[in-house]
């Protein structure tokens, strides 16, 4: 027997596989994300690397907790994970975050900025698609872009000088929307 949860989704309008497969690619890109932005993080060296570290820091972290949050619902779905951590990679819904052939900090920003921009679509595009049908999926969509959008504010601050609103988190990758959804 289906999933309550499953079968009211079904019957809002939700194909649940295609859902699944949204999921997990965004999982992947969350994944791939937070091994690349390790080492942007790690190139973020010297006077100018210091003054981004701590910013690179907190969004490698909240993209880690982003998958996080995102397998759970992905197995309460009845949905898992590719066994294959090559096959995962190479499905992500954003191309990977590498380091620049010349990583100054500019070009650093510029990689982080995109990959941001990226996440921002991804979130938007599932939030659209199971608003006001799969109420669990769409806060959880939700809380994720809320990160997503204050991370590309940040990265297009210390591009180009325009505010954002930004404020160093409380801790390092707090995540202040995602972490009701986290079990640690
Ligand atoms: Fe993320
Ligand atoms: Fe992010």
């Amino acid at each position: 027997m289906a999933r309550r949860n499953i079968e009211l989704i079904r019957q809002a309008g939700i194909d649940v596989d295609k859902l699944l497969d949204l999921l997990v690619r965004a999982a992947a890109a969350e994944f791939t994300t937070y091994y690349y932005y390790t080492i942007l993080r790690m190139n973020a060296a010297g006077l100018e690397g210091e003054a981004i570290k701590e910013i690179v820091e907190d969004a490698r972290i909240e993209d880690r907790n982003h998958f996080e949050a995102l397998v759970i619902r992905i197995y309460e779905l009845g949905g898992q994970l590719p066994n294959d951590i090559k096959e995962f990679s190479s499905i992500a819904s954003c191309s990977d975050a590498k380091l620049p052939d010349n990583p100054t900090i500019e070009n650093l920003l510029k990689v982080l900025l995109d990959a941001e921009r990226c996440a921002v679509g991804v979130y938007t595009e599932i939030l659209e698609y199971v608003q006001g049908k799969d109420h669990r999926t769409s806060d959880l969509a939700l809380a994720i872009l809320h990160e997503e959008i204050e991370h590309e504010a940040w990265f297009e601050e210390l591009l180009t000088g325009k505010p954002s609103g930004h404020f160093r988190r409380r801790a390092p990758g707090e995540s202040p929307y995602t972490s009701k959804f986290l079990k640690t």
